[in-house]
C-alpha cells in the first residue's frame, strides 16, 4: 500500500528540493522518486496517515505532498519534530544550509539549518489557526547562493477532541398543550462544537435526555424533543425541567459532553367542566328591594385557566324565573341574581331557581367527557319590609261641572297598607297643589269636596296630589296626582268677536252686503258653537237693514235699498241678538254702528268725515292716526313759516298795523276753519314779534290761499 502510494505522489511531483519529512510520532514523510524519500512513523499513525492520504490525493490537488501535520495542543518537555527538508543535493558534506521563512517562521517552527528538522516551539491551536504556510530553501552554506528556487509548503494543524459541546441558545423554554398525544414535538434545540467537523468524530454530536424521563424524549441526532407520555394533564404538573446532554465523538465514552436545562410549561385546553362550590344556595331579599339590585352571587369552580375556564350562568327552572335574572360577570367568573320584578312578601314568600354556568368555549376533543356545565339550586327568602300605603289607582281623573254645589262630593281616592299589620290610613291634600285651597278631603274615606265655586272658563284643570299617611307609622306616606277637569255649564251669552265698525256706501246698491260679523261664546259646548242671529223684535222690518246667516257660523248685514246720504243721517245704530245653542240658551245684544261714507265707483270707501269733528265713539284706529297726522303737519308748517320769518325779516320791523289786520281778516276769512284759525293763533302767540314780521313772508294773500288748499287736501 504504501509503495503504491509513493509511486502515484512521484508521478505528481517533480520539485528541485527534496523534502524529507520525518514522522516521529504523527508526522509522515513523503517519498518522491529519486529526490524524495518518505519517512513513516509507527504503524498506527501511518495507518490514519494514508487513509488521509487517498482522501488528499482524491481531491486531486498540486503540491498536496507538500504538507506536514503537527498534532495540537501537543506538550511534552522537547519541541516537538514536525519534519525533515532535505534536497538530494545534499551530499552529506555540510555544504548545504536550509532556510525556513513565512507563517510562524522563528517563532512557532525552528529549523536546524544544517539538518533540515522542522520543530514545533509552541503548543498549537487548531481551533485558533488550523494551518501554516511556510517557504523552504536550500542555499549554499559558504555563498549563500540559493541551491534551488524556494518552495512552500504547508504545515497542518491536526485537530485532537480538545472542546467539548456547547448549548450557545440555552437555558431553553418551551410549551406544548396539555393532553398532547404521544410524541408531539415541543421543540428542538442545538448543540455545538469547535472541533473539527470533518476530521474525526471530534464533532460529531449525539443527544439524550438526563432529566425529564419518562415524561419527554429526545431524538438523539436532530434534538428534537418529543411527549413521551401521552395526555399530560397541566391540572397535575404544569411545569417540567428537561436535562439535555450533548456528547461527542459519535456518543462514545471518552467523548466530552455538555448540557442545557429546558424548561416545559403545559399550556390550558379546556378540559375540566365548571363545578358550582355548592349545589344549594341561600339568600334573602327585603321585598322592597329596588329593582335590578343585586341579591346573590354564585361561583362555579373551573380547573382550567383563561378563556376555558369561562362560564354563562342561566336560570333555567324554577318559580321566581319571571322575577329573577343571573347575569355573568366575566371579571369574577361568577353569576349574580338580580331582581327584575318587585316582590311582594304579603303574596310570596319564598323562590326556588336552578341556575346552570356552561363552560363558553368548549373543546370538541373532550366534549364527549360528558357536560361542560353544572347546576345549583338557589333558594331565595323574601322578608316582609314596612311597606307605604298603596293607592288604588296610581293617578285619578276626576271631573265636575263648574256649577256644582259647594261641598259637594266630586270623587274619591282609595289607598290601603299592603303590610300584614294594615295600618289605618289618613288623607290630606297636598296644599302646595292646591293653593287657593278649592278642594277638601274627608281625612277617613278619602272623598273629595268642592271647597269654593268653579269656573271652567277661568281654570279647567285642578291637578292635585293628595298624601296617604299611614296612622301607625306617620314616616310611611304615599302620594297620588288627582287631575280634576272642570266641565262646562253654558253660563256665558255669546257676543261679536270683534268691536266692529261697518261702512255704508253712499253709493252702494240694494243688497249690498256692509258688514259680516262672528260671534264667540266663552263657554265650551260638547259640539262646539252654534249661533242664531236675530233682530231686536220691534225692528224684525227694519226698512234700511236686513241679516243673513252664513254657513260658518257668521252673519252678513245687508243694506235694504240705496241712496244713503251722510247729509241726511250719518250713523246707524243696528242692534243685532245672539244666541247660544245651550240648554238653556243664553243670548246678548250687541249693537252695530253704520256709517254712511262716500265711495269711488268700485265700492271703495273714501270719505266718511264730513263731521268728523263730532268725534264719534266708534272712531277707527285709522281715522284717528289720519286727524293726528294732519294736526302734527300743520304744526311743523306754522313753526317753519315762523322761524323762517324771524330770520329774513328781523331788520324789518314795522310796516303798520292795518296790514296786519288785514292779513289777519283776510286768512280767517279763506280758511273759515276752527283748525286753520288756531294754527294761525298758535303762531302769532309762540312768536310774540310775530305780527310784524308775517307780512313780508306771506307776500301775496293768494299765495297763501293755495297754501292753505294744500294743507287741507292732505288732510283729507
Ligand atoms: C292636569 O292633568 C291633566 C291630565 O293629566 C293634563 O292633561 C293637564 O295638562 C294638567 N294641567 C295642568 C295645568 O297641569
Ligand atoms: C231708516 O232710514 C231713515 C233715513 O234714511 C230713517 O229716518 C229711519 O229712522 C231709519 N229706520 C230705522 C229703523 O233705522
Amino acid at each position: 500500500m504504501p509503495e503504491r502510494l509513493a509511486e502515484t505522489i512521484v508521478a505528481l511531483w517533480t520539485p528541485l528540493i527534496i523534502l524529507w519529512i520525518t514522522l516521529p510520532t504523527c508526522v509522515y514523510m513523503a517519498p518522491m522518486n529519486q529526490a524524495y524519500t518518505l519517512s513513516t512513523g509507527s504503524p498506527l499513525e501511518l495507518g490514519r496517515q494514508s487513509e488521509e492520504l487517498r482522501i488528499l490525493n482524491r481531491s486531486k490537488r498540486g503540491w498536496v505532498w507538500n504538507q506536514m501535520f503537527v498534532l495540537e495542543e501537543f506538550s511534552g518537555p522537547e519541541p516537538i519534530l514536525v519534519g525533515r527538508l532535505h534536497t538530494d543535493l545534499d551530499p552529506g558534506s555540510k555544504k548545504i544550509k536550509y532556510i525556513l521563512s513565512g507563517d510562524g517562521a522563528g517563532t512557532i517552527f525552528q529549523i536546524n539549518d544544517i539538518t533540515g528538522d522542522i520543530h514545533a516551539i509552541k503548543r498549537l491551536d487548531r481551533e485558533e489557526k488550523a494551518e501554516y504556510t511556510l517557504t523552504a530553501q536550500a542555499v549554499d552554506w559558504e555563498t549563500n547562493k540559493p541551491l534551488e528556487p524556494p518552495s512552500e509548503f504547508i504545515i497542518k494543524v491536526q485537530d485532537i477532541n480538545d472542546n467539548a459541546p456547547e448549548f450557545l441558545n440555552g437555558p431553553y423554554h418551551a410549551t406544548v398543550p396539555e393532553m398532547s398525544i404521544l410524541g408531539t414535538s415541543v421543540t428542538n434545540v442545538t448543540a455545538t462544537d469547535a472541533d473539527d467537523p470533518v476530521y474525526g468524530n471530534s464533532a460529531k454530536l449525539v443527544y439524550s435526555i438526563l432529566e425529564g424521563q419518562p415524561y419527554f424524549s429526545i431524538e438523539p441526532e436532530t434534538a428534537i424533543i418529543k411527549t413521551a407520555l401521552p395526555n399530560m394533564d397541566r391540572e397535575a404538573k404544569e411545569e417540567y425541567l428537561v436535562v439535555i446532554q450533548a456528547k461527542d465523538m459519535g456518543g462514545h465514552s471518552g467523548g466530552l459532553s455538555g448540557t442545557t436545562t429546558l424548561t416545559v410549561t403545559l399550556t390550558d385546553v379546556n378540559d375540566n367542566p365548571p363545578k358550582f362550590a355548592q349545589s344549594l344556595y341561600h339568600f334573602s331579599v327585603p321585598e322592597d328591594v329596588v329593582l335590578g339590585t343585586a341579591i346573590g352571587r354564585v361561583k362555579a369552580n373551573d380547573q382550567d385557566i383563561g378563556e376555558n375556564a369561562q362560564s354563562s350562568y342561566d336560570i333555567i327552572d324554577g318559580d321566581g324565573t319571571a322575577l329573577f335574572e343571573i347575569t355573568s360577570d366575566a371579571q369574577a367568573q361568577d353569576g349574580v341574581i338580580r331582581l327584575r320584578k318587585p316582590l311582594d312578601f304579603e303574596t310570596k314568600k319564598s323562590y326556588t331557581l336552578k341556575v346552570e354556568a356552561a363552560n363558553i368555549h368548549i373543546d370538541p376533543r373532550f366534549s364527549g367527557r360528558g357536560p361542560f356545565k353544572d347546576t345549583a339550586t338557589v333558594k331565595i327568602v323574601v322578608e316582609d319590609a314596612d311597606e307605604p300605603p298603596v293607592f288604588s289607582s296610581p293617578t285619578y281623573l276626576l271631573e265636575v261641572h263648574e256649577n256644582a254645589a259647594l261641598n259637594s262630593v266630586i270623587g274619591q281616592v282609595t289607598a290601603r297598607d299592603p303590610d300584614i299589620t294594615s295600618s289605618p290610613i289618613r288623607f290630606s291634600i297636598d296644599r302646595h297643589t292646591d293653593l287657593e285651597r278649592q278642594f277638601n278631603i274627608n281625612a277617613d274615606d278619602g272623598k273629595i269636596t268642592l271647597a269654593t265655586p268653579l269656573d271652567r272658563e277661568l281654570s279647567v284643570w285642578h291637578n292635585i296630589t293628595i298624601i296617604a299617611t299611614e296612622i301607625r307609622n306617620h314616616s310611611q306616606i304615599s302620594r297620588v296626582p288627582v287631575a280634576i277637569k272642570v266641565l262646562d255649564v253654558n253660563d256665558n251669552a255669546p257676543e261679536f268677536a270683534a268691536e266692529y265698525e261697518a261702512f255704508l256706501c253712499e253709493n252702494g246698491k240694494p243688497g249690498q252686503v256692509i258688514q259680516t260679523v262672528s260671534a264667540m261664546d266663552k263657554d265650551d259646548p260638547k259640539n262646539g258653537h252654534y249661533f242664531l242671529y236675530s233682530l231686536l223684535p220691534e225692528m224684525v222690518n227694519n226698512p234700511n237693514f236686513t241679516i243673513k246667516k252664513n254657513e260658518d257660523n257668521s252673519l252678513s248685514i245687508l243694506a235694504k235699498h240705496n241712496g244713503f246720504n251722510r247729509q241726511k243721517q250719518e250713523v246707524y245704530l243696528l242692534p243685532i241678538v245672539i244666541s247660544d245653542s245651550g240648554n238653556p240658551p243664553l243670548s246678548s245684544t250687541s249693537t252695530l254702528t253704520i256709517r254712511v261714507c262716500g265711495c269711488s265707483n268700485d265700492g271703495v270707501v273714501q270719505s266718511c268725515n264730513v263731521e268728523a269733528y263730532v268725534l264719534p265713539i266708534g272712531l277707527s284706529m285709522g281715522a284717528l292716526i289720519a286727524i293726528l297726522a294732519c294736526i302734527i303737519l300743520l304744526l311743523v308748517i306754522v313753526v317753519l313759516f315762523v322761524t323762517l320769518r324771524r330770520h329774513k325779516n328781523e331788520p324789518l320791523i314795522i310796516k303798520d298795523d292795518e296790514d296786519v289786520r288785514e292779513n289777519i281778516i283776510r286768512y280767517d276769512d279763506e280758511g273759515g276753519g276752527e283748525e286753520d284759525t288756531e294754527a294761525f293763533d298758535i303762531a302769532t302767540l309762540q312768536n310774540p314779534d310775530g305780527i310784524n314780521g308775517f307780512l313780508p313772508r306771506w307776500g301775496m294773500p293768494t299765495e297763501r290761499w293755495e297754501e292753505r288748499n294744500a294743507i287741507q287736501t292732505g288732510c283729507v
